[in-house]
């Protein structure tokens, strides 16, 4: 039903539809042109990559609140403990929605504060933040749902659920960041920790990965990759970093 939102026929039949329909592309689409999209975090090379997933692999994890134990409980209940490239998309279709919910309530913010033009310039801040760490998420979810692709999925358990728990998710990272966002940027930190250790064990335990290149075709949008070790430490990295941003965010006073 969503694909028939919007339009995805292939490139090569845009002269043709022209001349039937008038044209595809936009004044606005065409002025975003060939801008590239917003990739990893922080592209990293090779051997920074490595020393950065042994820092992971050293540091302690975040003592996790009851509500993000919660949902990993539920993941482990849902998909097991063991670290399936599965239970990872689940994670990633899980993990972008914090961002959604941020740009959703700091727009609105903006809406309200608008005459307060340096505020509400500085909540734009928070908007355009929220938008960068969202796209970022977007390429580790469509990374792992390309690498899933030929596994058998169970409609319910692998459809149905995830989406189920994104949207519970969503609700909880809007009120708690509508009423104090700290507590939602507490949430985003421990589940981004979680994403980050998980992801450097999982590296390590799939030492074949290393000699293994990644030829997806997401590799203009996310970046070529040497191997597909790689391109999961930098992933690694990516949630780090989200991490890090939403621990500096919950000291600072709102949208100040
Ligand atoms: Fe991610
Ligand atoms: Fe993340």
């Amino acid at each position: 039903m969503m694909r028939a939102l919007f339009h995805d026929g292939p490139a090569g039949t845009a002269m043709t539809d022209e001349r039937a329909q008038g044209p595809r592309v936009g004044p606005v689409s065409r002025a975003i042109g060939e801008r590239p999209p917003f990739g990893p975090m922080e592209r990293l090379a090779h051997d920074a990559l490595v020393a950065e997933q042994a820092a992971t692999l050293r540091s302690s994890r975040r003592r996790a609140s009851l509500s993000a134990r919660a949902l990993f409980w539920t993941m482990d209940a849902l998909y097991g403990t063991e670290r399936s490239l599965e239970k990872f998309r689940v994670l990633e279709l899980v993990a972008r929605v914090p961002y959604q919910a941020w740009e959703n309530v700091a727009y609105v913010a903006v809406t309200h504060t608008a005459r307060q033009t340096g505020f509400a310039r500085r909540v734009f801040d928070t908007v355009r933040t929220a938008r960068f760490e969202q796209d970022n998420e977007q390429w580790h979810l469509l990374i792992l749902e390309e690498l899933t692709a030929g596994q058998a999925r169970p409609w319910i358990r692998t459809r149905i659920v995830p989406q189920l728990l994104a949207f519970f998710y969503y609700q909880l990272s809007w009120l708690l960041f509508a009423v104090r966002p700290a507590w939602s940027y507490r949430l985003n930190a421990d589940f981004e920790d979680h994403a980050e250790h998980e992801y450097a064990l999982l590296v390590e335990e799939n030492p074949a990965w290393a000699e293994q290149r990644y030829e997806g075709q997401f590799t203009v949008d996310f970046g070529d990759f040497d191997s597909l070790a790689d391109l999961f430490r930098q992933i690694c990295y990516d949630e780090r970093l989200h991490k890090e941003e939403s621990e500096l965010l919950i000291t600072r006073a709102r949208f100040a």
